[in-house]
C-alpha cells in the first residue's frame, strides 16, 4: 500500500460516514474497509483495490457473494462470469451443460413466481428456421460457454500478466463447438442448441452456433495426433452412424427454431485426395465416404442446418493436379448424398496459413503452387469445383491462428506453431468483391493443442517435435497456455 500517495484532492469527496462492512483484506494492513464493494477503486496493488473514503484509505471488500440460483434449484457458476441469458433473478451462465446462476449478478429480488419466460429449460420452439442463402449473415453468433470457461482460467493462469485485457476480449468472440467424440457429443451438443434457443427467446434474435462433426473410423489417417476413438472397421462404423451421427440427427431434429452451421470432419476428404498411398488412409477410405454418404443425406435435407465440407488449406489441396482432383472427388462425395444439400467448404481449420502474403511465403516443396494464400486458394477452388459441376460453392475461412505469419519455414508444418497470433474476427461476409465467401469463422480454439510433444505418448507425431513446434505441448485438444498467449500478444488486427 503506497501511503504517500497525495489523497488532499480526493479527501474532499468524502462527506458520509459508512458503516464499516463485515471484512476486507484492509483491516490486517490498518486500514478500515470501504463501505461496499462498489466503492470506486483508485489504486490497485499486490493487496486489492483501494478507495477513498472520509480522506482515508479504505480497502474495498470483495462482493458478497449470494448463490441466488441455489434456491431455484440451479448451482452457482464457478468459473464463468459469460451470461448467455437474464431474468429477474439475476443472469445465468452454462458450466458443464447446465445452467447456473453468475453470482456477481444482480442482488436477488424475493422469491419470484414460477418461471416463465426466463428459462434455463426454453421452450421447445417447433418453428422451422430456413436458412436461405449465408447462415453467417444478420445472425448473433452464439459463445461457445466451454471455451469462455478455458479463457478464464488462462486468466487465473496467466504467464504474461500484461496481457490480462487482451485476454479478456478473447471471451467475447464466438468460435465453433468440436463434437469430437460421442462423449463430448453428448455432452455439448444439446446443452448448446439449448443455450442457443434460450438466448433467442429472451432476445428475439437469431442465434447460430457452429459445431465441427469429427469422429469418423480411422479419423485422422495421415498424422497421429488427433488420431480418434473408432477405428476403421465395419463395427466402429455402424457406432458412428448409430451412436453418434443419428443422435447429432435427433437432436437437430428438436431444435428447428435456430440456425446451425456444420462443419464436416476437418483433413479426411483432403486426406482422400493426398494420402491414399499410407495404408491408413487407403484402409480408411470406403468408411470415410460411406460416412460423408450417410451424413450428408441426413442433415442435408434439414432447412435449418448448412454444411461445409473440409478441403484442406493452400499448402495442401493448392496445387493445380491436387486441386483437380479434389473437385471430381467432392463432387462425387456430395452426388453420393442426393438429396442432402451441402452449402460449401471450409479451409485453413486449424492451420496458420495467413489470408493473404503478399510475400507469397515459398519455400522448399512449395514451388510451382499458384496458391500461396488462403484468399488465392478459394479464388482457384471457386473457379475449379465450379467448372466441376458443384452447384454450391461457398466458404468460411478459419481465422483464428492466421494472423501473424507463424516461424515455420516450411507451409507443412501443422503443430503448435511458434509465432501464431489469432486472425480476422468471426464476420460474415468479410471481403467485398468475395460474395462466395460466407464468412470468417473461428474454427480451432486458439489455445488447444495440435498434439503433444511428448514422444512416449501413442499419439506423439513427429511434426510436433519439429523445430517451430513449440514444447512442451499436451495432447491435441488439451489447454495450452503458452501458445494461447503468445497468439493473443500477435493477434493482428490486435485485441
Ligand atoms: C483435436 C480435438 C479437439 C480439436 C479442437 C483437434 O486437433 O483432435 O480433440 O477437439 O482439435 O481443439
Amino acid at each position: 500500500m503506497k501511503a504517500s500517495i497525495a489523497l488532499t484532492a480526493i479527501a474532499a469527496l468524502a462527506a458520509k460516514v459508512y458503516a464499516v462492512p463485515p471484512s476486507c483484506f484492509s483491516l490486517k494492513l490498518g486500514y478500515p474497509c470501504c463501505s461496499n464493494a462498489s466503492t470506486p477503486s483508485v489504486y490497485e496493488d499486490s493487496d486489492g483495490k483501494w478507495g477513498v473514503e472520509n480522506g482515508n484509505w479504505c480497502g474495498i471488500p470483495e462482493q458478497v457473494k449470494v448463490c441466488w440460483s441455489e434456491k431455484l434449484g440451479y448451482p452457482c457458476c464457478t468459473s464463468t462470469s459469460v451470461s448467455v441469458f437474464e431474468d429477474n433473478d439475476g443472469k445465468w451462465g452454462i458450466e458443464n451443460g447446465n445452467w447456473c446462476g453468475i453470482i456477481n449478478g444482480p442482488t436477488p429480488t424475493p422469491t419470484p413466481t414460477p418461471k416463465t419466460t426466463p428459462n434455463p429449460e426454453p421452450t421447445i420452439d417447433p418453428t422451422q428456421y430456413k436458412i436461405n442463402g449465408n447462415p453467417f449473415k444478420g445472425v448473433d453468433f452464439y459463445l461457445n460457454p466451454y471455451y469462455v470457461e478455458e479463457v478464464e482460467n488462462a486468466l487465473n493462469n496467466l504467464i504474461d500478466s500484461s496481457l490480462r485485457s487482451k485476454v479478456e476480449k478473447m471471451k467475447t468472440f464466438s468460435n465453433a463447438i468440436w463434437l469430437d467424440t460421442i462423449n463430448n457429443m453428448q455432452s455439448w451438443l444439446e446443452p448448446n442448441l439449448k443455450g442457443a434457443l434460450a438466448q433467442h427467446q429472451s432476445t428475439g434474435k437469431d442465434v447460430l452456433t457452429v459445431f465441427v462433426v469429427y469422429d469418423l473410423p480411422g479419423r485422422d489417417c495421415h498424422a497421429l495426433a488427433s488420431n480418434g476413438e473408432l477405428l476403421a472397421n465395419d463395427a466402429d462404423a455402424q457406432r458412428y452412424k448409430t451412436e453418434y451421427i443419428d443422435v447429432i440427427e435427433s437432436h437437430l431434429k428438436q431444435y428447428t427454431a435456430q440456425p446451425v452451421v456444420l462443419i464436416i470432419e476437418p483433413d479426411s476428404l483432403a486426406n482422400m485426395v493426398t494420402n491414399l498411398d499410407d495404408p491408413h488412409c487407403s484402409q480408411s477410405e470406403s468408411y470415410y465416404m460411406d460416412g460423408h454418404a450417410y451424413l450428408l443425406k441426413k442433415f442435408g435435407v434439414l432447412d435449418h442446418v448448412a454444411m461445409y465440407l473440409d478441403i484442406g488449406h493452400a499448402f495442401w489441396l493448392g496445387w493445380d493436379d491436387n486441386r483437380e482432383k479434389a473437385a471430381k472427388l467432392y463432387k462425387k462425395v456430395i452426388d453420393s448424398a442426393s438429396p442432402g444439400k451441402v452449402r460449401g467448404f471450409v479451409d485453413n481449420v486449424a492451420n496458420y496459413t495467413p489470408w493473404e502474403d503478399p510475400t507469397l511465403s515459398r519455400g522448399p516443396d512449395t514451388d510451382w503452387n499458384p496458391c500461396p494464400d488462403e484468399k488465392r486458394y478459394l479464388e482457384a477452388v471457386k473457379k475449379d469445383f465450379t467448372s466441376a459441376g458443384i452447384k454450391s460453392v461457398y466458404f468460411v475461412s478459419d481465422t483464428s491462428r492466421n494472423g501473424h505469419k507463424t516461424d515455420r519455414k516450411h507451409p507443412g508444418e501443422w503443430c503448435n506453431q511458434t509465432g501464431v497470433g489469432v486472425g480476422a474476427r468471426p464476420q460474415a461476409s468479410p471481403v467485398s468483391g468475395m460474395d462466395y465467401l460466407d464468412a470468417f469463422y473461428w474454427i480451432k480454439p486458439l489455445g488447444e493443442s495440435d498434439g503433444t510433444s511428448d514422444e512416449s505418448a501413442v499419439r506423439f507425431d513427429g511434426y510436433c517435435g519439429h523445430d517451430t513446434a513449440m514444447k512442451p505441448a499436451p495432447e491435441a485438444g488439451q489447454w495450452f497456455q503458452a501458445h494461447f498467449e503468445q497468439g493473443v500478444e500477435n493477434a493482428n488486427p490486435p485485441l
